[in-house]
């Protein structure tokens, strides 16, 4: 049990990479917080642990409101007395626009979700890391925060800066007892496709060569796996850095 009685708060944890950061934190001891826009399936995830014995909590979020980000550290806080680990997992994909083709509407979701929501979680969850004098933030980027070529400039963009928001932060608290890393999946599979609207074809086309160097697809499970190394104390040395899980995809470019 490598996060045995570790209170720890998922995004994004009704579906792929958060679930199976949610399921596999269970089955590790910890009490999780099982985050989402989407509550029936956060409360099915929920259902799923504790089946197998975990303790969780479904709470819905749209981590691009505020209020919902303080009820769901404050849930974390009221139900199981702490917080530990808070992983930042929800995100959304834009429609690989180029810059000239961006809506300002759609930037201004992405960002709000993809960027803001990791920021405004992290701004809360920090005061309680604080006053315990350890806390651990794990934060899904993507290689596309890496590299200028795995989706749009939107979706590029605003895990640039989730990469630049983690850094900083592991810097800033890094004598105070509190780590912040970020995980750079690559390809994985999971249903991020459905958040993919309105698909600007020259800007697909022009992804389509570092596409076709994917060696293979990942698991979610394998995403799960770094972030299960990334919250335990197995990763104490480890902080305010990117580790990329991509299977060998960007070790090309
Ligand atoms: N799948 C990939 O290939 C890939 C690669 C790199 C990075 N990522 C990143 O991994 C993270 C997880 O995505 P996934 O691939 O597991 O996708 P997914 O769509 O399977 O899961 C994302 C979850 O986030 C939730 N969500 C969306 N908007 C939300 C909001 N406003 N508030 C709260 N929850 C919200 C969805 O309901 C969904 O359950 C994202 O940040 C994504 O950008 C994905």
């Amino acid at each position: 049990m490598r996060l045995q009685d570790k209170v720890a708060v998922v995004t994004g944890a009704a579906s792929g990479m958060g679930k199976a950061i949610a399921e596999l934190y269970a089955s590790e001891g910890a009490k999780v917080i099982v985050a989402d826009l989407n509550i029936e399936g956060a409360q099915e995830v929920v259902s799923g642990i504790t089946e197998k014995g975990g303790v969780a909590k479904a709470v819905q979020v749209n981590v691009a409101k505020q209020e919902d980000i303080d009820n769901m550290i404050d849930t974390a806080v009221s139900e199981y007395g702490t917080l530990d680990i808070l992983v930042n997992n929800a995100g959304i994909m834009d429609g690989f626009e180029p810059v000239a083709d961006i809506l300002d509407e759609r930037w201004d979701l992405i960002f709000d979700i993809n960027t803001k929501g990791v920021m405004r979680a992290m701004r809360k969850a920090i005061p309680i890391f604080l006053e315990k004098g350890k806390g651990n933030i794990i934060n899904t980027a993507s290689t596309g925060g890496l590299n200028g070529a795995h989706a749009g400039a939107t979706y590029g963009a605003s895990k640039h800066a989730v990469i630049g928001l983690t850094k900083n932060t592991g810097y800033m608290y890094a004598q105070k007892g509190i780590r912040c890393n970020a995980i750079a999946p690559g390809a994985v599979a999971t249903n991020i496709s459905a958040s993919m609207k309105n698909i600007n074809q020259f800007g697909m086309e022009r992804t389509k060569p570092v596409q076709g160097v994917i060696p293979r697809v990942g698991n979610p499970e394998e995403i799960a796996q770094v972030a299960l190394f990334l919250a335990s104390d197995e990763s104490s040395f480890v902080n305010g850095t990117v580790v990329t899980a991509d299977g060998g995809w960007t070790a090309a470019f």
